[in-house]
């Protein structure tokens, strides 16, 4: 598994982000060895956060910090999508006895605090305990023409819409890496809307079954966290919290992103077949 550690920036508008959790100047100084110590200065302003390792999809260009976390996906009966929402438990932390949400899947340790940046950590849906059937539903104003043409916000994501996946383009990059759809999770009756991405894609497939060179313990992993090669993720770009697209802008090949996650704020492409393990601080979540 490859640490794809921090790549925690010299600009300083990254701060405003930050200053709640650490304070100042010691971001700079987060890795692996000082965990301990992040987490201990963490737990005042909030519940939760801090040093938190969080499988996602890869940042591979553009100044984005990190990749965006993945949302494992399960699938109901009659094939609606949901990404799983992890245990409730508590926990001491800061000698405060606190909620997270969190469960072992595929080798690796699932929290909700993989979602704690950009501000979401104050959304509704990241409540552990906030109710919700988890359901991945679409988005009002799509951005893919089949989506548009065949779905109303709010319903839910069926597999029988992807069944097209293996040839599946819309002009933008290759065709058949996999079919997108945009929508959000536990956002129902909550102010703040949680967006997310999935992709179905014969690409991820393969790795789940254990057909490629990919490590063992991201193959553990996908094979738990995805499901008939549906891959999801938090959809807000890890740098100032845009919300970037799968093969959504033609103008993303300028920036080698016609077949990767763009982000067209300031160019981070994201590679959502690539996955990784990322560090970083997740922000506590407000009392
Ligand atoms: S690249 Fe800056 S917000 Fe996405």
């Amino acid at each position: 598994m490859s640490a794809d550690e921090d790549k925690y920036p010299a600009e300083s508008g990254r701060r405003r982000f930050v200053k709640g959790v650490v304070g100042g100047s010691g971001l700079a100084a987060v890795g692996m060895t000082s965990a301990v110590g992040i987490n201990s200065a963490t737990t005042s302003p909030g519940e939760g956060g801090g040093s938190t390792e969080a499988m996602a999809i890869e940042n591979t260009a553009g100044p984005a910090p990190r990749g965006m976390p993945q949302i494992p996906i399960e699938i109901d009966d009659e094939g609606y999508l949901k990404g799983v929402w992890p245990e409730v438990q508590e926990v001491e932390q800061g000698g405060r006895t606190i909620e997270v949400a969190e469960t072992e899947m595929g080798g690796v340790p699932y929290s909700s605090e993989w979602f704690q940046y950009c501000g979401v950590e104050s959304y509704e849906g990241i409540v552990p305990t906030y109710e919700s059937e988890n359901y991945l539903r679409s988005d009002a104003g799509p951005a893919y023409d089949w989506q548009s043409e065949e779905l109303e916000g709010g319903d839910r994501l069926n597999v029988s819409m992807f069944e097209n996946y293996e040839s599946w383009g819309n002009g933008i990059g290759e065709d058949g890496l996999g079919k997108p759809a945009t929508g959000r999770w536990r956002s129902e009756d909550a102010e703040n809307t949680i967006p997310i991405q999935v992709i179905r894609s014969p690409i991820i497939e393969e790795i789940a079954n254990g057909n490629t060179d990919a490590d063992q313990s991201i193959v553990d992993w996908l094979s738990a966290s995805t499901s008939q090669g549906f891959i999801a993720w938090l959809n807000k770009c890890t740098h100032f919290c845009c919300v970037p697209g799968y093969k959504q802008s033609a103008g993303a090949a300028s920036f080698g992103g016609e077949d990767g996650v763009y982000c067209a704020c300031h160019q981070s492409v994201y590679d959502p077949f690539s996955i990784v393990q990322t560090l970083f601080v997740a922000r506590p979540r407000p009392e």
